[in-house]
C-alpha cells in the first residue's frame, strides 16, 4: 500500500521539518484507516451480492438455535447466554444454515450493544405461534437499546452506529427472511435492551414452496 510505504519512508527519513512530518504521517495514517474500512465493506457487499437465495426445507428451529451457539465457542464468555426453547415444537421451513446467519448476526449485534452494560445476558427463545402457523425466535439483550428514531434505519444497507461497521449485517438478516416468507420485528426489551423477535412459518402447513428467484 503506498500510504504504509510514506509511512516507512518517513520513520527512516530524518525529520528535518518536524510539522511537515507529522501531517505527512498523519494523511497515511488516514489514507490507510480509510483503504481498511473500504476493504471490510467490499468484502461484505461481495458477500450480500453473491448470496444464494435461501432454500428452505422442513427443519428443526431448535437444533438450529443451538448450531448458532456452538459457532460461538468462546466468543461469548463475559456474557450470560441462556435459552429458553420450548420443546415438541414442529418443523419450520428454515435452510439451516442462512437462518444460523440470521442468528449469529442478531447474537453479534446484542453482544456488541452490551459492551458497556454491567448486566450482559442474551436469551434465546423459541414458541409456538399457533395463530399464525409460525414459530418465533427471540434475541434478547441488556444492552444500550434502540432509540425509536433509529428503529426506522436498522434494517437499510450500510446504516450502522459502530465506527467499524459496515451496517449490512441487518440488511443481510431481512434478505434472508424474506427468502423465508418470514418477518423479523424489534421491540424493547424489558427492563433494559433489545428484543429481535423473527417469525418462521411452519413446515406442515405450507403445501407449495415457491421458488425463491435468485439475486441480481
Ligand atoms: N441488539 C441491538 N441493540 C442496539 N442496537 C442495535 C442492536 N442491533 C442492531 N443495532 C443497531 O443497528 C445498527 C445496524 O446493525 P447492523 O447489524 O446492520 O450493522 P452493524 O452491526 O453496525 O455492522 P456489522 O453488522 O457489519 O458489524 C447497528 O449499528 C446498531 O446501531
Ligand atoms: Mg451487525
Amino acid at each position: 500500500l503506498s500510504a504504509e510505504r510514506i509511512q516507512r519512508h518517513l520513520e527512516r527519513a530524518t525529520p528535518q521539518e518536524g510539522a511537515s512530518f507529522r501531517i505527512l504521517n498523519a494523511c497515511a495514517e488516514t489514507i490507510s484507516t480509510a483503504v481498511e474500512n473500504l476493504r471490510t465493506l467490499v468484502d461484505e457487499f461481495s458477500t450480500l451480492a453473491r448470496f444464494p437465495a435461501a432454500k428452505p426445507q422442513a427443519a428443526d428451529i431448535n437444533s438450529i438455535v443451538e448450531g448458532t451457539l456452538a459457532m460461538f465457542n468462546g466468543r461469548l464468555d463475559s456474557i450470560r447466554v441462556r435459552t429458553f426453547l420450548s420443546p415438541d415444537l414442529p418443523k419450520v421451513m428454515a435452510d439451516s444454515e442462512a437462518i444460523k446467519r440470521v442468528l449469529a448476526n442478531l447474537v453479534d449485534n446484542a453482544a456488541e450493544a452490551m459492551q458497556a452494560s454491567l448486566v450482559r445476558e442474551i436469551q434465546i427463545s423459541t414458541s409456538l405461534v399457533v395463530s399464525r402457523d409460525a414459530v418465533e425466535v427471540t434475541v434478547a439483550d441488556t444492552g444500550h437499546g434502540v432509540t425509536q428514531e433509529l428503529k426506522e434505519r436498522l434494517f437499510l444497507p450500510y446504516f450502522s452506529t459502530k465506527k467499524r461497521g459496515t451496517g449490512l449485517g441487518l440488511s443481510i438478516v431481512s434478505r434472508i427472511i424474506e427468502d423465508h416468507h418470514g418477518s423479523i420485528r424489534i421491540e424493547e426489551n424489558e427492563p433494559v435492551g433489545t428484543r429481535f423477535v423473527v417469525e418462521l412459518p411452519l413446515a406442515s402447513k405450507m403445501t407449495e414452496i415457491p421458488a425463491a428467484t435468485p439475486h441480481a
